[in-house]
């Protein structure tokens, strides 16, 4: 062996130890967790590679090299699982088989993965779905509402709410056996803050009769207006989410067109004309003193107005639901919120609670020290790790408490 052979050993295993050594601070499972993040590295920085090269753009490649976690809708021993078509959007139902004379619980569960190559199908999610059934003996509804590229906002907001509007229909839970004073709104990530925007909607419509009990929502994302929150300084490069991806998921949400996009990542995107909406994400006073420490609150820049007029959604209160008002904040329900120490999106869920609670709304805020984004459902090979099971068995003693 040549010296320099042992020279390039010795730097690697330097760096691996040093890079393990400022992980193990940070994350249970130290080695795992750097795997995980380097394998989803890999696979983000493939799909950018894709895309440059033309040959498809990054979310088909996602599609691609997550499509083995799709599954079909198959029943076990305790659970009918079907798809259902309401208004062209496919519905998953995970029902119990065990029969009994009282009526069931529900939770409607608006799944993550940036309303984009994500789908209820996916293995983190059945599984969820057919532990909490068996476990709360509760009907698990899931809708499979359409996704971007192919379909821009409001095309998923649309699918979403016309689907809760026909399941929360008193015939239709009757069908379901479920009990409409027990329903419960979930969500996690993107779909975190579709079930918050729903919820929202929900209360305030008087179409509507019957409200959910309790909303739970899991790392969700709740605003598109600032990316300039310590959370988005101190994760840029995170775990799972780096600050680029998740203005990516957000800018094409609305739009193919790259100047939103870059107008994001330079947080330039909002015009003056809207500078109102500033006081319902403001961070120097929302969100508490321990993590604020370190950050100066820039002044900020407003971007053209054209943004706005190209692109409505960015300043509409379904996409962000903190910038709903006090008056719609204080008729939400009892609330679950997991936020995560590593996680651009945790200033979201920890600004949220903050205005939840100055409204009058109860909150339970769990706040993950060693968490990521990510980290509930991470439980299959290759991205199993203890934390993840450990979060869904909080979150779900906590519903069963709760609902
Ligand atoms: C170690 O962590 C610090 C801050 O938490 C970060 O700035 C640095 O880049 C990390 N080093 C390595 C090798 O990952
Ligand atoms: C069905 O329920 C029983 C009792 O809770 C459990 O032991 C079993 O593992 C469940 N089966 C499946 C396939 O989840
Ligand atoms: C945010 O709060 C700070 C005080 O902490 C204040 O100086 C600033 O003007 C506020 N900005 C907006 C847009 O409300
Ligand atoms: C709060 O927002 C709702 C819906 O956007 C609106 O109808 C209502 O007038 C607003 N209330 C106040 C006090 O601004």
């Amino acid at each position: 062996m040549g010296s320099r052979t042992v020279c390039l050993m010795i730097s690697c295993a330097l760096l691996a130890w040093h890079m393990h050594t400022n992980y193990s601070a940070k994350f249970e499972q130290p080695w795992k967790t750097m795997i995980i993040h380097s394998f989803i590295k890999i696979s983000l920085f493939m799909g950018t590679v894709a895309e440059n090269l033309g040959l498809m753009s990054y979310w088909e490649f996602l599609n691609i090299i997550f499509k083995w976690q799709l599954l079909a809708p198959i029943s076990d021993e305790n659970i009918t699982v079907t798809d259902t078509i309401v208004n062209d959007v496919i519905v998953h139902y995970f029902v119990p088989k065990k029969k009994s004379h009282e009526l069931k619980r529900a939770i409607i569960y608006y799944h993550g993965g940036g309303v984009s190559f994500s789908s209820i199908a996916f293995l983190q999610y059945d599984t969820f779905a057919r532990l909490a059934a068996n476990r709360l003996d509760a009907v698990i509804v899931g809708p499979d509402f359409r996704k971007f590229p192919k379909y821009l906002h409001p095309t998923q907001w649309n699918d979403a709410y016309n689907f809760v509007k026909s399941f929360l229909q008193p015939e239709n839970l009757a069908k379901y056996g479920v009990d409409p004073n027990r329903i419960c709104f979930l969500g996690d990530s993107s779909g975190g803050g579709m079930a918050a925007s729903m919820i929202q909607q929900v209360m305030s419509d008087p179409e509507i009769t019957i409200k959910p009990k309790i909303q739970v929502l899991i790392y969700p994302g709740l605003q598109m207006l600032d990316t300039d929150l310590p959370s988005y300084r101190e994760n840029e490069f995170g775990i799972m989410l780096p600050k680029a991806i998740a203005i990516k998921l957000m800018s094409e949400y609305h739009t193919p067109d790259e100047s939103l996009e870059q107008a994001m990542k330079i947080n330039q995107h909002i015009p003056v004309e809207y500078s109102h909406l500033f006081k319902f994400i403001n961070w120097s006073i929302l969100l508490p003193e321990k993590f604020k420490k370190g950050h100066v609150y820039n002044n900020r820049i407003y971007g053209s107005s054209e943004m706005v007029e190209k692109f409505p959604g960015i300043v509409d209160p379904k996409i962000s639901p903190l910038l709903a008002n006090d008056s719609i904040l204080s008729l939400l329900p009892l609330t679950y919120i997991l936020t995560c120490q590593h996680d651009v999106l945790r200033d979201d869920g920890l600004m949220y609670v903050s205005r939840l609670r100055s409204n009058g709304v109860q909150v339970f805020h769990e706040h993950i020290e060693k968490g990521f984004h990510g980290s509930l459902f991470s439980i299959h090979w290759p991205y199993n790790l203890d934390i993840g099971w450990k979060l869904i068995d909080n979150v779900l003693t906590w519903i069963n408490e709760n609902l």
